[in-house]
């Protein structure tokens, strides 16, 4: 896991099993050379593409890693920036390469004006995981004006078209998985709304010939919350480009003198395994890499969340009536949702007044955690930091603190505005309000919401308007990594109305995420698969619920089995349930806490597809390969399935595991339960069941 530097300025990003190489040619130009299964370094070169004809330059058929506007060259540019005589273009030469380690930079800068651009990679140890991101600095006296300043550029090898998979979801609907196969033109992919949203997510999976387990894939995710854009292209000769960074959809940056900018980095893999190795090499990375360190390889707990059981009508009565349930079920950490605070009856008032709501709450929030607490579980807390009421004390006070234009009429949506989380003062409210609640109150937990886009995000004193997604994600990520500094035992979930905000930017800040408002069990099969395909399964929380009523109600069993394959949550009215149901909760938790490391660390094997198979066969294995956990549910089969042969993923063939299927107990080897595997009945709405599988030792 290291960078080689051959000859004539070619540098190989080695990793476990793959290249990446790229160049400085002799004119100074950056290109792309090759990415996939390692080769001899000494044998890449770089090709000379001369001018084809009048139509097609050069530049424009460089494979590059980083295009900047200028000259003959047309196609998509990833860097496009105008300097203070407004010469819109810049023409780069080469400076100085320096490796160290796993790190390698590459320096440019303009034949003429202060600019200076940098090319950053590192590689990681025992992992083909690769992380990527662009430096701007303005060495001059004058502004520089960025209209476009992307993250990262990609070229991939073969010249036969790809198919790209992305996420076409919504709220209530997050990360469902859209296949685009890319003959010609563009695909784009992309968040408009501020940030990162429910629709598209900020990857690329481009594949051939892929399934589960074999084929060619190219992946890489941007770790970024904020407006975003992946474009895919191919040309004519069959190059497949993709460029990704911050949007430049309402984009503008001022870069002053002596000022330098990272771009959000990008982490990115190939595999010529499939899409099964891709989702594990980015877990185990995520988890290794990514997550913050506190909690990445802490078991996460089994939460409840009062949210569907009692919408804004919180009161201690209630919510400890709540508590003395969910404790008796095996519930570690009891978390209020909305309502607690300011005068919010429902969702017109109170965002923005951190303070209890007295009449709620006459004796505060002490009495509810200490009953939380004496239960033996941990407390938690909803807010939603970056929004507010008009009908609040905070916007009577401080108007000018939500994005607004002075002569248009902010819309609300939700009843809401969002903050210029840009602004300094914002920014130490919010902190100073939530670091004041974690020290008065013992919180272990906080759900960050986030329940609207961004529209009119002006604002007199914003500096750098059109880098306001920019600024105020980071604003974000700054407060959530303070708060996490001065309690570092507390853990902080980010929510934005379900799904709308967990890439890989804000699962580098917040330890979990919502996964989505949509609780229905057949649902949250597919929103789960696409959550899981490159985002890490643990910071996946499950609810099991009431349902939102959108399908027929699933059974309870069936609804433990789905929430149980992430971080289980309960989120039920537990006081309507009956006596048979609570034992059900109770029998499911239990056997959570047995499995639950091998879900949150393991390794996920997609064995069947509900959407193609009729059932769902998720297998779970710890690193070591001595345990598996396998889900397998249906919301029914059909023409009278009975018995398929049930295999198994990534067991060690040579070990010896037994496991308890359908009353019969089996002690088979690895070979035979991955190869051959065990009969299975399959049948009746809403089948499922939980197998766990032990390596015998003598
Ligand atoms: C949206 C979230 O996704 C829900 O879980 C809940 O916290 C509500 N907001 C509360 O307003």
């Amino acid at each position: 896991m290291s960078v080689i530097k051959c000859e004539k300025n070619i540098f190989v990003l080695e990793t476990k099993n793959t290249h990446y190489a790229l160049c400085v040619d002799g004119n100074g130009y950056n290109r792309h050379i090759y990415w996939g299964k390692k080769c001899a370094p000494q044998d890449y070169f770089v090709q000379c593409t001369g001018d084809e004809n009048s139509n097609h330059t050069r530049l424009d058929e460089y494979k590059q890693e980083m295009t900047v506007f200028g000259g003959t060259m047309f196609r998509d540019c990833d860097i496009k920036a105008q300097f203070s005589d407004a010469c819109r273009e810049i023409d780069l030469e080469y400076v100085e390469s320096e490796t160290k380690g796993n790190t390698l930079v590459i320096t440019f800068r303009d034949r003429y004006y202060p600019l200076a651009v940098k090319l950053n990679y590192e590689t990681f140890d025992d992992s083909d995981i690769m992380k990527r991101f662009v430096t701007v600095e303005n060495t001059g006296t004058e502004d520089i004006l960025f209209e476009k300043l992307y993250s990262a550029e990609f070229n991939l090898p073969s010249v036969k078209p790809y198919k790209f998979q992305n996420t076409n979801g919504a709220w209530g609907g997050e990360f469902v998985k859209c296949e685009t196969k890319l003959q010609g033109g563009y695909a784009v992919w992309e968040s408009r709304k501020g940030a990162s949203n429910h629709s598209n997510s900020p990857y690329f999976i481009a594949s051939q010939n892929a399934d589960e387990n074999k084929g060619d894939v190219y992946f890489a995710s941007l770790a970024y919350s904020g407006n975003f854009k992946v474009c895919a292209s191919r040309d004519l000769y069959g190059v497949t480009r993709i460029t990704m960074g911050m949007n430049e959809f309402d984009f503008s940056y001022t870069l002053k003198a002596g000022e330098s900018f990272d771009t959000p980095p990008v982490y990115f893999g190939y595999t010529c395994s499939g899409f099964g190795d891709m989702t594990r090499q980015m877990n185990r990375f995520a988890l290794n890499n990514i997550l913050p360190k506190s909690f990445a390889h802490k078991s996460l707990p089994v939460i409840y969340n009062s949210w569907e059981a009692t919408g804004f009508d919180v009161n201690t009565q209630h919510q400890t009536k709540l508590a003395q349930i969910a404790s008796k079920l095996g519930v570690e950490l009891f978390v209020m949702d909305d309502g607690w605070f300011g005068q919010r009856k429902d969702d017109r008032a109170g965002l923005g007044d951190w303070y209890v709501n007295k009449e709620k709450f006459p004796n505060g929030l002490g009495e509810l955690i200490s009953n939380v607490n004496s239960l033996g579980m941990d407390f938690g807390l909803w807010v939603e930091p970056e929004m507010v009421n008009p009908d609040s004390d905070l916007y009577r006070n401080h108007p000018d603190w939500a994005y607004h234009y002075k002569h248009r009429t902010a819309n609300e949506l939700r009843h809401q505005l969002v903050l210029n989380m840009t602004r300094q003062d914002v920014q130490q409210y919010i902190f100073e309000t939530l670091d004041k609640l974690l020290t008065d109150y013992n919180i272990k937990y906080i759900k960050w919401d986030m329940n609207r886009p961004f529209s009119e995000t002006g604002a007199e004193n914003l500096e750098n308007p059109k880098m306001y997604s920019y600024l105020h994600t980071m604003a974000v990520y700054n407060i959530v990594d303070r708060l996490k500094a001065n309690h570092p035992d507390v853990a902080i979930e980010s929510c934005a109305s379900g799904g709308g905000r967990c890439d890989l930017g804000a699962l580098s800040h917040f330890d979990q995420a919502w996964t989505s408002d949509n609780t229905d069990g057949i649902d949250r099969m597919t929103i789960q698969k696409g959550y899981a395909l490159l985002r890490p399964v643990k910071t996946m929380r499950a609810w099991v619920t009431d349902i939102a009523g959108i399908n027929k109600p699933c059974t309870l069993d069936f609804r433990f089995n789905v929430a149980m394959q992430g971080a289980l949550s309960l989120g039920g009215n537990l006081l309507k349930y009956s006596g048979e149901d609570l034992e059900i909760c109770k029998k499911y938790i239990a056997i959570y806490k047995e499995i639950r490391d091998i879900v949150q660390f393991g390794d996920l094997y997609r064995v069947l597809d509900d959407e193609q198979d009729d059932v769902l066969l998720n297998n779970y294995v710890s690193e070591d390969k001595k345990e598996s956990v396998a889900f397998l549910c249906a919301r029914g089969t059909r023409f009278y399935k009975k018995r398929i042969p049930v295999t198994f993923g990534g067991l060690d063939e040579n070990k010896i595991y037994q496991l308890n299927f359908q009353g019969e107990k089996y002690v088979k080897s690895g070979a035979f339960l991955m190869n051959v595997g065990i009969p299975a009945h399959i049948r009746g709405a809403y089948y499922n069941e939980i197998i766990h599988i032990k390596e015998i030792c003598d």
